[in-house]
């Protein structure tokens, strides 16, 4: 990038630009638009249209048919794609997280679901065994306790086939587990899904801002322990980018890092240093900031909303899988 020394003060006067909205508009630099924008839907299993998140004022669980209904709303709106994240019944969940691979479960349920109701619509969804499991792990856990690095790689593959058959468009591995997004990968070539994409979350840490999230989906009330032997330091930037080159290498078609507004430095670097799909997540805790702030009367929801998102595209995102997809493509509209 080459650096050009302005001129001094007062030929150089850095408000004349700024000063009429058509020349801030003129000269913007980055901008947001729908395009942009996965929504993230959580979905559950019952028979309840819709079940209110605690911890995330203004998002629900949503069952089969308000799934569907959210589908055509993204539709209508142009937001390009959903992120589907489940929540399964208590009683469905087992040690190992086995109804994760059930080909008739609910996830697959709903992606065939949508995918018939509004088949232009991407439909991402979650690999990762923790809504199913009854520790609220990622992965299978050993005698020891410890999350069992290769056999849950079994379990993510068979999970991610279950999806691909249901027709998700893009798989999108959460767990944070070594190798495995070459053994998916090498799993749907091998099944004939050559044209199923792969979203790695690549540089995922260990976040305190996961909180409500684990509560939507059930997980937070069950899970044992931290996920730190899996989710990455939030003391490391070098790591983020070795993370990322082994999915990259391993046929990851899009790369991710989350959480977002705390981790913009790793969004900067990852996007710069690979120039592939960058994608980052508004996660739940940082959803909850924005939402319980703005109905104190402190933030303007809207103007935060707007600015969060457009830090991410300042920074290098290529997209944002975020809960207010929907509120973001009303304003933008
Ligand atoms: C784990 C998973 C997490 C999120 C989505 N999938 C994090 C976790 O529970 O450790 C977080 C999403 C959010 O906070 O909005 N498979």
């Amino acid at each position: 990038m080459t650096q050009i020394v302005p001129s001094k003060y007062p030929l150089t006067r850095m408000r004349r630009n700024r000063q009429a909205d058509w020349s801030r508009r003129l000269t913007r630099e980055t901008y947001l638009t729908k395009d942009d924008l996965v929504w993230a839907l959580i979905v559950h299993d019952g028979e309840e249209p819709r079940i209110p998140v605690t911890a995330m004022p203004g998002v629900d669980r949503l069952n089969l048919d308000e799934a569907v209904k959210a589908a055509k709303r993204a539709r209508d709106l142009g937001i390009p794609a959903l992120a589907l994240f489940p929540h399964i019944d208590p009683s469905r969940k087992d040690d190992t997280g086995s109804e994760a691979l059930n080909a008739n479960g609910f996830v697959p349920s709903v992606i065939r679901a949508i995918k018939e109701a509004v088949p232009e619509i991407g439909v991402m969804c979650d690999v990762a065994l923790d809504p199913f499991t009854t520790h609220g792990h990622d992965g299978v856990m050993n005698e020891k306790n410890k999350i069992d690095n290769d056999a849950t790689l079994n379990m993510l593959v068979q999970q991610s086939l279950v999806q691909a058959a249901a027709g998700v468009d893009v798989i999108a591995p959460s767990d944070m587990m070594d190798g495995r997004i070459g053994a998916i990968r090498e799993a749907l070539e091998a099944h004939g899904y050559k044209d199923t994409m792969i979203m790695s979350y690549s540089a995922k840490y260990a976040s305190c801002f996961y909180g409500p999230y684990r509560e939507a989906v059930g997980s937070g009330a069950v899970l044992t322990g931290d996920k730190k032997t899996y989710q990455m330091d939030y003391g490391n930037t070098d790591e983020a980018i070795r993370e990322t080159a082994l999915d990259l290498q391993e046929g990851a078609d899009i790369v991710m890092v989350k959480p977002g507004l705390p981790y913009l430095d790793i969004v900067y670097r990852v996007s710069s240093t690979f120039n592939v799909p960058t994608i980052v997540f508004q996660i739940s805790g940082e959803y909850g900031q924005i939402m319980l702030a703005s109905e104190a009367g402190w933030l303007d929801r809207d103007k935060a909303i707007l600015e969060t998102l457009s830090s991410f595209k300042r920074a290098g995102a290529d997209g944002i899988v975020t809960y207010f997809a929907e509120r973001a493509a009303e304003l933008l509209s």
